[in-house]
């Protein structure tokens, strides 16, 4: 199988692409904007091992329907995975212009291209931030109310809904997964677990939000991997399917367990003004991906946090490759106006 991969150059799109040429002989096609979160190097050792055979690299934008149509054609595309998004929560509330452009229009034109040149299989990666907050009780199902609170949020929600109108109205094979908080190696160090460890290395202050009673489901990203690879070969079209990881935990717990892992101080922890419109609580009903597909997390919280953090131990370079990008400057700003 031809498998377009859109944002293959980011977080979860680079572990998808590891993935499948591990697992399957499928052919990888990657098309990538190489936004801030996109970096070429994450894929330096599948380019030497695939190159011009199992990979193919195209820089491009989601949101340019002739291109995605020349690549669709060029290739002989037969299924289409899309990770392509902005996907900071944070920045969607400093600059949503960019999210409404790649999120909601991305996926329009994505959606058209592929849907004129009759793809078998269409993948939207989406997120469980589109059901809004849970409180204290309760777990968000595929028919949960879409409620979300962010602009990127918001962007996704918009994008979930485009895709249930081609199936609906043109009867175009989509699938759409909604997946909790993924950890793992090669995550943008904006986003909490990279970001905690990161700077509590350098003995920095590690920022909470508000008071860190916000609970995440934690989902180590080879899980979410296997769980889109498990909707190409076995969704039903039309489906919306939820993965998580069994996993909810305070951000202040997430932020002491890396603290403890790395023999660091508490003292570091900082609380700093809340995120505005942050939602409360994440968890995930994943029993219709267990039915149907099989699916369920293997890896556990503890884990993967080790793996996670000896990753980037093991993995300096790429971390200061990213550093001296624009990323610093947002962030540092971001804090100082929260601080
Ligand atoms: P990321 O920010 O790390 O990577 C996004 C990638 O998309 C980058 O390589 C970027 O260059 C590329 N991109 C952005 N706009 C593009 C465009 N217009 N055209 C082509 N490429 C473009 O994101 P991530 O964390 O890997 O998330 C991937 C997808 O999974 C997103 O759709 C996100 O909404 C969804 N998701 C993420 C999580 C999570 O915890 N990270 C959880 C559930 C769902
Ligand atoms: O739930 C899935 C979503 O998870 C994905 O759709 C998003 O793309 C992904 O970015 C992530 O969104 P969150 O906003 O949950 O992730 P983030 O890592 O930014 O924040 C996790 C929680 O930690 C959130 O409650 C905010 C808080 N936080 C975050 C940072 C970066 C802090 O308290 N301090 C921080 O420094």
């Amino acid at each position: 199988m031809n498998i377009l991969v859109t944002g293959g150059c980011g977080f979860i799109g680079t572990n998808f692409i590891y993935y499948m040429l591990h697992e399957h002989d499928h052919t990888i096609i990657n098309l990538d904007k190489l936004t801030y979160a996109g970096n070429l190097k994450n894929l330096i050792s599948v380019e030497g091992r695939y190159n011009g055979q199992r990979y193919f690299f195209e820089k491009g934008d989601i949101c340019d329907t002739p291109q995605v149509m020349n690549i669709l054609k060029e290739y002989e595309i037969d299924a289409v995975v899309n990770f392509a998004a902005e996907s900071h929560v944070d920045r969607s509330i400093s600059a949503p212009d960019q999210f409404i452009e790649s999120n909601i229009q991305g996926t329009y034109s994505l959606l058209t291209a592929s849907s004129k040149a009759g793809i078998k299989r269409f993948i939207q990666v989406s997120t469980d931030e589109v059901y809004g907050s849970l409180g204290p009780e309760g777990l968000f199902t595929e028919e949960s109310p879409l409620a979300p609170n962010s602009p990127y949020a918001a962007s996704k929600a918009s994008a979930d809904l485009l895709c249930r109108s081609f199936f609906k109205t043109y009867g175009f094979p989509v699938i759409v997964t909604r997946c909790s908080n993924n950890y793992g190696p090669f995550q943008f160090p904006e986003k909490l677990v990279p970001l905690s460890f990161l700077r509590a290395k350098e003995d920095r202050p590690v920022p909470v939000y508000g008071t860190g009673s916000n609970v995440r489901d934690w989902i180590y990203v080879s899980d979410h991997c296997r769980g889109i690879d498990l909707c190409l070969r076995k969704g039903r079209p039309g489906a919306i399917y939820n993965f998580g990881g069994d996993a909810e935990y305070e951000n202040l717990d997430v932020i002491k367990k890396i603290l403890d892992i790395m023999g660091k101080s508490y003292k570091l922890i900082k609380f700093v003004k809340d995120r505005p419109g942050h939602d409360q609580r994440y968890a995930m009903d994943y029993s219709l991906a267990k039915d149907e597909l099989g699916f369920e997390p293997q890896v556990r919280f503890s884990e993967g946090l080790e793996l996670t953090i000896n990753w980037y131990l093991k993995n300096e370079e790429w971390v200061d490759g990213i550093k001296s990008g624009e990323y610093i400057e947002f962030m540092e700003k971001w804090y100082k106006e929260r601080s």
